[in-house]
């Protein structure tokens, strides 16, 4: 079996895959991962449909445990403490390492309450209308609704506000980490460059992984990069895996790996 060691990161690692196997029901969708996410960096995930991008993403903050059967091996480590310790609330660990979603997804209620709400379930003690605005501005919003959003409903924005939007209701809770799957596959060209500006700048105070089929977006805002792939089982499965991880110049003008020269190239499969 090929074995990607750990790739040494510029930053201590805030999150750490120590050979993660990921399974649904009996059936194993990732194996032997070994990753080590930089803090305050950017970590984009690539590769073909269906081999394991989101699945590995949402074990950073126990999304998976939502779904029934879904259950892994081996460890994740949070500032160097194992997620699924005991002591680890399931709900607080979410709180950390937010998500941001492929379809973004508004609540039916202001532009305001998308952030107030989910703030307040988290205790927010400080000043509403403050965090709002902070968050808006921070999410590059600000300007384009400062003047509706106390009665409008975050539905009626475009998909590329509603993105926005998602992501100052992301970072409103404060996270350390945000997990973003193809954030930018439902936004027009003009919505995603604003998106990954907006990536940028997010990285100086969070840790960011982005999944993403776009190889100009990885080399965009990526610092580091993993390949993923997917090889067929003896059961006639397909099994993700981690081909290769590095810093994201070298995955496209070096790869160390012939996979990964083909897959960026456009040569694959
Ligand atoms: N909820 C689920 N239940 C069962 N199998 C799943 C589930 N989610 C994903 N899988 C399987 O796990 C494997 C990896 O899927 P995953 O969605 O992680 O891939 P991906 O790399 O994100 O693909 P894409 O680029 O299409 O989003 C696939 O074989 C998929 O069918
Ligand atoms: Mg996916």
């Amino acid at each position: 079996m090929t074995h990607v060691s750990h790739t040494s990161v510029a930053t201590a690692p805030v999150l750490q895959a120590e050979n993660l196997s990921v399974f649904y029901g009996s059936f194993k969708a990732v194996r032997d991962v070994y990753l080590d996410i930089a803090r305050n960096q950017v970590t984009a995930f690539i590769g073909p449909s269906g081999c394991g991008k989101s699945t590995v993403l949402r074990c950073f903050n126990r999304l998976n445990d939502l779904i029934p059967g879904c259950h892994i091996q081996g460890r994740i480590l949070f500032d160097n403490q194992n997620i699924h310790d005991k002591r680890i609330d399931p709900v607080e660990l979410r709180r950390r390492i937010g998500m941001v979603f492929q379809r973004p997804n508004p609540f039916p209620k202001t532009i305001y309450e998308n952030i107030a709400f989910g703030a307040r379930i988290n205790g927010y003690q400080g000043n509403m209308d403050e965090l709002v605005e902070q968050s808006l501005r921070q999410a590059a919003l600000w300007d384009e609704v400062k003047d509706k959003y106390k009665r409008e409903s975050g539905l009626a924005l475009s998909g590329g506000q509603q993105q926005r939007l998602c992501i100052a209701r992301a970072i409103a809770i404060q996270p350390e980490v945000l997990l973003m799957d193809e954030p930018c596959s439902a936004l027009d060209p003009i919505s995603t460059r604003r998106v990954e500006e907006l990536i940028q700048e997010l990285k100086q105070r969070y840790t960011i992984i982005i999944v993403t089929h776009n190889m100009q977006q990885a080399t965009r805002v990526a610092d580091m990069t993993a390949f993923f792939n997917a090889e067929a089982t003896e059961k006639g499965n397909k099994m993700g895996y981690l081909v290769e991880y590095a810093p994201t110049e070298q995955i496209f003008n070096n790869p160390q790996q012939e996979f990964t020269r083909q897959y960026v190239t456009g040569q694959f499969g």
